[in-house]
């Protein structure tokens, strides 16, 4: 990976309005770093990055000092006001999901949320480059709070009361954290509304994957990878129909 370093005045730099890598101040100027070329402006230099600097990047951050949470710009955000509704992003299974999305969502993808709850998914979803995302609760509560945190997060996504069989289009990419008493009853109406690309989460314990493993059978689904934090599964599903 390359790595390309610019230098310009802080005004210039506002201009710009991109998310960049601030690496030093120089007097007025500040000299800041990018991970693709900039188109109509030459670098100051241009360096190979090392090997592990992926995991160096993932690794950095947050730094929070009481109000205030310091981030680099290559990380992407989500807020949820604390509410009623399932998805504050502190459970495993939702964090699975989050993991499992950024393996498997591919830019300009529609995205499903099925038992959207908070709306923390399909939020994360469109912020990592979804086209059309559609999000459904069978709560009205959570209805109104994924609306409500799409708002804060200034992203534009559907909420919507109902589950996998009110909906009549298929989409590239179906997310569902729900539970395999759930899975039994609609896992027909999941694979009807997607194009092949699912993640299915919700699972406590390797009954429950068990479990699913007999459903996805059934409907000849490929399972693409398994994910797992304290004894909560997530399914990456992937038939090639798409
Ligand atoms: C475990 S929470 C997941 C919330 C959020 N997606 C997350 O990953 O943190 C499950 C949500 O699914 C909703 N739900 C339960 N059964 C459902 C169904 N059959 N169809 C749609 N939503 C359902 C619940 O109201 C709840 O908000």
């Amino acid at each position: 990976m390359r790595r390309f370093l610019y230098k310009l005045s802080e005004e210039e730099l506002w201009n710009l309005g991109i998310p960049v890598e601030i690496v030093r101040r120089e007097g007025e100027e500040v000299v800041f770093a990018t991970y693709e070329p900039l188109e109509g402006l030459k670098p100051v230099k241009e360096e190979e990055v090392p090997e592990n600097w992926e995991s160096w990047r993932e690794g950095f951050g947050p730094i929070e000092v009481g109000k205030i949470v310091v981030l680099p710009p290559w990380k992407k955000v989500v807020f949820i006001k604390p509410g009623m509704a399932f998805g504050t992003g502190l459970h495993p299974s939702t964090k699975l999901c989050l993991r499992a999305i950024q393996e498997m969502l591919r830019k300009g993808d529609s995205v499903l949320d099925v038992g959207t709850g908070s709306g923390i998914l399909a939020i994360a979803s469109k912020l990592l480059g979804a086209g059309r995302v559609l999000a459904v609760d069978i709560s009205e509560e959570a209805v109104r709070e994924c609306g409500e945190n799409a708002r804060i997060n200034g992203v534009s996504i559907e909420c919507r009361r109902g589950r996998a069989r009110d909906i009549n289009e298929r989409f590239d990419l179906v997310v569902a954290n729900l539970e395999i008493s759930v899975f039994k009853e609609e896992i027909g109406d999941l694979v009807k509304v997607s194009k092949g690309r699912l993640i299915l989460s919700g699972l406590y314990g390797e009954g429950d994957l068990e479990a699913l493993k007999g459903l996805l059978r059934k409907h000849k689904l490929r399972i693409r990878r398994i994910y797992e934090e304290e004894n909560w599964f997530s399914v990456g599903v992937e038939d090639g129909r798409d």
